[in-house]
């Protein structure tokens, strides 16, 4: 069994879909977990129903917001253990017709919001020794995909991130890795069509769409001491679409 007892978790985008099942994993496994998104009553509702929780409204993009927020909890717990960068949006669409704002906005939230936590936790985690930062990248930055540039960019940027961090942080005992589903069944993935998700069914080797436990389940594993030897790598969840 997988025991965070006494360690403290921030996950983003905890409100629903990945990050919910993220935040309600690691607090099973006995983490208190704060509990990240732009909607103060989902994340809280989302706090209330685990066994140790808190919740806190915070725009990620933000470096102001997300520092603070960060700040807080590390005056609050005196410790910070696990970062889930997991909060992110799609804008889709073909490149000739996308907007300056779509992409900034994709790149704001999915990337620069990643750095803005690593940033923010990397000071208290270097005086720890020890740390683990999980990032959730997606199949879709190993591989690319038509109509989502502005995705894929950041979510390719964020294993570069993760590479780069892993190696600044390895020696002072913290871990950074990226987890990359494929397609899972969530908000995000809700406003496919039927016949699209029955397409994407026939991609993918297993034949089913995921589940966010499926996705958070790596993330515990990630964030335990059995995980110590892994950094800087890519773990694709995705029923077998991307295999390296
Ligand atoms: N679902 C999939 O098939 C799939 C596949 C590959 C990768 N992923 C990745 O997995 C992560 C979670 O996806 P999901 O499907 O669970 O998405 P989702 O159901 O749309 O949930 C996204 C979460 O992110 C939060 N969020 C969005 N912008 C934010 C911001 N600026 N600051 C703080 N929180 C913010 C949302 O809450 P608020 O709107 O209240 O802020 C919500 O809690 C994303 O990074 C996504 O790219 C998903």
């Amino acid at each position: 069994m997988l025991d965070l007892k006494s360690k403290v978790a921030l996950v983003t985008g905890a409100s629903r879909g990945i990050g919910k099942s993220i935040a309600t994993v690691l607090a099973n496994a006995g983490a208190h977990v704060v509990c990240v998104s732009r909607n103060e009553s989902d994340v809280q509702a989302v706090a209330d129903s685990l066994p140790s929780a808190s919740a806190a409204a915070c725009d990620v993009s933000s470096s102001e917001e997300f520092t603070n927020l960060i700040n807080l909890v590390v005056k609050e717990h005196g410790q910070i253990d696990i970062l889930v960068n997991n909060a992110g949006i799609t804008r889709d669409g073909l490149i000739m017709r996308m907007k300056d704002d779509d992409w900034n906005m994709v790149l704001d939230i999915n990337l620069k919001g990643a750095f803005n936590g690593i940033k923010a936790v990397t000071r208290t985690m270097m005086k720890q020794k020890s740390g683990r930062i999980i990032n959730i990248s997606s199949v879709v930055g190993l591989t690319g995909n038509a109509g989502q540039a502005n995705y894929a960019a950041s979510k390719a940027g964020l294993i570069g991130l993760t590479k780069s961090t892993a190696k600044e942080l390895s020696s002072r005992g913290i871990t950074v890795n990226c987890i990359a589903p494929g397609y899972i069944a969530t908000d995000m993935t809700a406003e496919l069509s039927d016949a699209v998700k029955e397409d994407l069914k026939n991609q993918i080797p297993l034949g089913w769409i995921g589940n966010p436990e499926d996705i958070a389940h790596m993330a515990l594993f990630l964030a335990s001491d059995k995980a110590g030897y892994i950094t800087g790598q890519t773990i694709a969840v995705d029923g077998g679409i991307v295999m390296t």
